[in-house]
């Protein structure tokens, strides 16, 4: 059993891992989490990270192509009920939505398949993810926690980004958008998906909205501080709001164990499917209290590729559930 699912085992029957490995050898996951409470405080009953939300409900409608690709039920063709829940970057619940801080927002999609199960996506507005590896987000975590304003020059996170030029470059594909509607949220992480001929692909997800409209820093410091939130709200009262998810197919060499690399432009977009977003949920933040979005919670014919983020994400996430749940 890989380490990530023994530590969701531990977590569900309410064992702790310290009891196992002993406190000094805390697993990354666990690592990541403190490395998080340590940037962003602790906030009882609210997320590590992303902990400002709003849910709404949703359906999905596969494309016929969708089918071919992965025999997953989700492409079947059929709609599929969805639980979205739109949020602002870090683990501070009360963060201005227009604020640097709140990107890249994030998008996580619980998919309720017929049979009661369900398949998550869980996907932000970076078109690649900072840092290669769940231990050097940790050290970049533990950078920025040691380098507050009037750190002596140069700080551990300068050290940190002259060495890691991901970051910078990361950060560089992000903005604040006019609504949480309009904009473009990826996987970042590839994942396998199986069709039914036993045929395998390697894909990272697209989230696209009908247009992407991000402010200058300027106007998105203008912007009430729960601009994204109550646009969400007022704007489903008018009507749906669609996003298309495509899936980028890679090639023969494409990495798929290091998220720092897009794969290039040209690869394939196929289109999987419309995703319809209809209301909010009546009462968010009890909603979003209750749900858990796993990258890792995946139904057939849809699989973790060798990317060990994937499977560290899950156990960080499922450990930040059973803080905020205790
Ligand atoms: C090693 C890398 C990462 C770690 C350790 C990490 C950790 C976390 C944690 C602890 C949470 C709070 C979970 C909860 O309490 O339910 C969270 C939320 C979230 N993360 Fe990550 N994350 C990582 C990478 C990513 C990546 C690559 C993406 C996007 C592709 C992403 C998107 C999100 C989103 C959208 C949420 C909010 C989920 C929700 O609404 O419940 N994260 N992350």
């Amino acid at each position: 059993m890989r380490k990530h699912k023994l530590l969701i085992a531990l977590i569900t029957f309410g064992l702790t891992w310290a009891g196992i490995v002993g406190a000094e050898d805390k697993p990354i996951e666990e690592q990541l989490v403190d490395a998080m409470n340590k940037v962003f405080g602790v906030h009882p009953g609210f997320r590590a990270n992303h902990a400002k939300g709003i849910v709404v409900e949703a359906s999905f409608k596969a494309s016929p192509e969708a089918a071919g690709l992965s025999r997953a039920v989700l492409f079947s063709g059929s709609s599929v009920p969805a639980t979205v829940r739109f949020s602002d970057a870090t683990g501070i619940p009360t963060i201005r939505d227009g604020s640097g801080d709140a990107n890249p927002h994030g998008m996580a999609i619980k998919f309720h398949l017929p049979d009661g199960s369900d398949t998550d996506m869980v996907i932000n507005s970076l078109k690649f993810f900072p840092v290669a590896t769940g231990e050097d987000f940790r050290d970049l975590l533990l950078a920025l926690a040691a380098s507050p304003p009037g750190a002596p020059k140069p700080t551990r996170l300068e050290q940190f980004v002259a060495s890691h030029p991901s970051v910078p470059a990361a950060i560089a594909t992000m903005g604040t958008p006019d609504s949480f509607a309009n904009e473009e949220y990826h996987g970042i992480n590839a994942f396998i998906f199986v069709n039914k001929a036993g045929g395998r692909q390697a894909v990272r997800y697209q989230m696209m909205p009908e247009r992407v409209v991000h402010m200058t820093a300027a106007e998105a410091a203008k912007q009430p501080p729960n601009f994204l939130i109550d646009e969400m709200q007022e704007r489903l009262k008018r009507g749906p709001v669609t996003f298309y998810l495509g899936a980028q197919l890679a090639a023969a060499g494409d990495p798929t164990k290091d998220p720092t690399k897009p794969w290039p432009n040209e690869r394939k977009v196929a289109d999987l499917g419309v995703l319809t977003i209809d209301k909010v949920v009546p009462n968010s933040a009890a909603a979003e209290k209750k749900l858990l979005f796993l990258p890792g919670q995946l139904t057939d014919g849809i699989e973790e590729s060798d990317d060990p983020m994937i499977g560290i994400r899950s156990g960080a996430y499922a450990l930040s559930f059973s803080r905020r749940n205790p």
